[in-house]
C-alpha cells in the first residue's frame, strides 16, 4: 500500500510507471550507461555527510536500494536508515539486494510519495537523494517536505544530474543522452521511451544555481554545490536551519 495521503498526479504516474517498468534491469543499464562512474559518485555523497553513530537517515527516491545500503553499513547498529520510493518493483529489489547482503540494523523500506512523505516533523538527523528530484513534479513542495521531516541542523545531500557548462563537452553530453542512451536503453531494458524520458528530465531541470536558490529560500544554509566529472553530476549539500 502506498503510504500516502494523496493520489498520484498524470505526471507522477507517467514517473512510476517508467521506473516499475525498468526496475529489473535498473543496476545493470545504470552501470553500463554510467561507465561505472555511478559507484564514485555515490562514494562521493556518502563522504560529504558527517554520520555519527545512531543517527537516523532517510533515503528518498531510493530505488534498488544501493545507497540506503552503503549507510547502513556506515552507521552501525544503533542508527536507522529509513529507505523510501514510490514503486514497489524497485522496493522489491531493494528488499532482495539487503536479503542477499544484510546489515547489521535492517533498513525500513517504505513506498510512499516524496511529496507527501510518511513521517512526523523532525525525523530524521540526514536525508539523501540519488537522481530523484529531477523526477519529482513539484521541487519547492519536495525540498519543503524534506525541511519538515528533517531535525534542525540536520544534513540534505542531493545527488542529481546536470547539464555540463563546457559547450563541447554539453554537446557530446547532449549526443550521449540524446543518441546513444534510448538505443542502450533499448537494448538492455527493451525501453527506449524510458531513456527517452532520462534526456527530457536532465534538460529540463534547473540550473544549479536555481537549486541553490531554492535550497535557501526553505530554509537551507551552508549550502554548496560541487560538479563533478566535467559537470554531468552535481552534489548539493546543506543544513536545516537550526531554530
Ligand atoms: C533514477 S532512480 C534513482 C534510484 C536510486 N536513488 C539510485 O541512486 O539509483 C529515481 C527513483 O525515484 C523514484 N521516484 C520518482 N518519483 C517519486 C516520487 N514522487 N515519490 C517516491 N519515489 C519517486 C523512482 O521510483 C525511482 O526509483
Amino acid at each position: 500500500m502506498l503510504k500516502t495521503k494523496s493520489f498520484l498526479s498524470f505526471k507522477e504516474q507517467r514517473v512510476y510507471e517508467i521506473f516499475n517498468s525498468i526496475a529489473p534491469r535498473y543496476d545493470v543499464t545504470n552501470l553500463i550507461m554510467s561507465l561505472g562512474i555511478h559507484h564514485y559518485w555515490r562514494k562521493k555523497l556518502i563522504q560529504s555527510l558527517s554520520l555519527s553513530k545512531g543517527c537516523t537517515i532517510l533515503d528518498l527516491c531510493c530505488g534498488t536500494g544501493a545507497v540506503a545500503q552503503d549507510l547502513a553499513r556506515l552507521i552501525g547498529t544503533g542508527g536507522q536508515v529509513v529507505g523510501v520510493d514510490f514503486s514497489e518493483a524497485m522496493l522489491s529489489i531493494a528488499k532482495d539486494r539487503e536479503s542477499r547482503c544484510p546489515t547489521q540494523n535492517p533498513i525500513r523500506w517504505i513506498r510512499a510519495n516524496a511529496l507527501d512523505l510518511p513521517f512526523p516533523d523532525g525525523s530524521f538527523d540526514c536525508i539523501t537523494i540519488a537522481y530523484g528530484l529531477r523526477n519529482l513534479t513539484d521541487i519547492p513542495r519536495a525540498l519543503a517536505e524534506m525541511g519538515r521531516v528533517l531535525k534542525p541542523d540536520g544534513q540534505i545531500a542531493i545527488l542529481e544530474m546536470a547539464v555540463p557548462e563546457h559547450p563541447v563537452i554539453k554537446r557530446l553530453h547532449r549526443l550521449y543522452l540524446n543518441g546513444w542512451v534510448p538505443i542502450l536503453g533499448n537494448l538492455l531494458s527493451h525501453n527506449r521511451k524510458a531513456y527517452q524520458y532520462l534526456y527530457e528530465s536532465i534538460r529540463s531541470f534547473p540550473h544549479p544555481d536555481r537549486i541553490c536558490r531554492l535550497l535557501e529560500d526553505t530554509g537551507f544554509i551552508h549550502i554548496r554545490c560541487l560538479r563533478l566529472t566535467w559537470g554531468i553530476v552535481a552534489l548539493y549539500t546543506g543544513r536545516k536551519r537550526p531554530e
